[in-house]
């Protein structure tokens, strides 16, 4: 295994980050990487847990080990962790003898949501924010990726923020060359978010299970509420049909990131689930596909780097909002 490092970046660890997909934590503890930081994290009857994946004792990654009921067992001599990080068995030891109180793996905060794992790897700026759309039964949330993409996660949100692209990169399916023009539109920008008003975008295929003819109108609206979370509306403004996205990365390092998405639906509960999954791997696929070979890799905050056109307008309220935070990890 490659060694890592853990990456300083005072903001971002501060931030809950997607690890995992939820329904795939069983009974075994996973490996994870979070800014450098490797995580293992954990199910017992108790809920989702993480800890630094590493044992005091001589450094074995505790992911490797094993959940007994509710205490995690290192691989290498068998210390077993409570849910605390405190240690309860040193198996070598008399059980008459004390175990020191440095015995302790260090407990990060983590949660289940949205049928995500999330971790965080300081002290959590804020809670993870309540979204309607990915809990009222009235839709039907979906986890898709992680899309593992060798780009820096600030790319990736940017990416998620642009229109100009849909026409080009999703060509013939979300959006189509000859209808690109995109109206004037306005942003509004609050303490925890900036998003866009509504922006109507011609579609020349309707999306799976819509009641819609072919070619059809939606109206967008794309929001960013942390550095590394954005999600989007895409609305069928005459039947009310709602697909939403949430988009959120695990920023691995500098340039590695782990995608994932929660995509959730209003309508045509009886088409397949897959059928999503696979439109979004798709569609994913194709944005990977050039964020890959952006240049500068890290988005450059530097705001003459590149040349800003109206069109950009959320991307470059992102890149102002990245600077006022004071994110360092992918941007330059
Ligand atoms: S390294 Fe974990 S118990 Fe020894
Ligand atoms: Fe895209």
């Amino acid at each position: 295994m490659k060694p890592v490092e853990r990456l300083n970046d005072p903001v971002l660890e501060r931030e809950w980050h997607p690890v995992f997909a939820a329904e795939q934590l069983g009974d075994k503890p996973q490996g994870v990487i979070v800014l450098g930081e490797r995580v293992a994290i954990y199910r017992t009857p108790k809920g989702v847990h993480a800890v630094r994946d590493l044992c005091i004792h001589r450094g074995a990654m505790l992911s490797k080990g094993w959940v007994e009921k509710d205490v995690l067992v290192c691989p290498y001599h068998g210390w077993k962790y409570n849910t605390e990080g405190q240690c309860v068995c040193i198996p070598a030891q008399r059980k008459d003898e004390r175990i020191p109180v440095r015995a302790a793996a260090t407990v990060y905060p983590c949660v289940e949501k949205y049928g995500l794992i999330w971790v965080c790897i300081g002290e959590p700026a804020k809670p993870l924010p309540d979204f309607e759309e990915f809990d009222n039964p009235a839709y039907r949330p979906l986890a898709c990726g992680p899309y593992h993409v060798n780009a820096a996660a600030t790319r990736i949100i940017e990416n998620f923020t642009d229109f100009a692209h849909l026409m080009f990169v999703h060509g013939g399916l979300l959006g189509h060359p000859d209808f690109a023009e995109l109206p004037d539109f306005k942003i509004f920008k609050e303490p925890d978010r900036i998003y866009t008003e509504d922006i109507p975008i011609f579609q020349p295929v309707a999306h799976s299970g819509s009641e819609a003819r072919e070619g059809t109108t939606y109206v967008y609206v794309k929001e960013v509420f942390r550095p590394l979370a954005a999600r989007l509306s895409k609305r069928d403004a005459d039947t009310g049909q709602t697909l939403w996205i949430l988009l959120t990365i695990n920023p691995v390092s500098d340039m590695e990131s782990a995608v994932y998405m929660v995509v959730s639906r209003n309508y045509a509960f009886d088409v397949p689930d897959q059928q999503f999954i696979d439109f979004q791997n798709t569609v994913f696929e194709q944005d990977a596909w050039i964020i890959e070979t952006q240049k500068p890799e890290l988005l450059p905050l530097d705001l003459q780097a590149e040349l800003n056109h109206k069109a950009d307008v959320l991307s470059v309220a992102y890149r102002r909002w990245l600077t006022e935070l004071g994110v360092k990890v992918g941007t330059v």
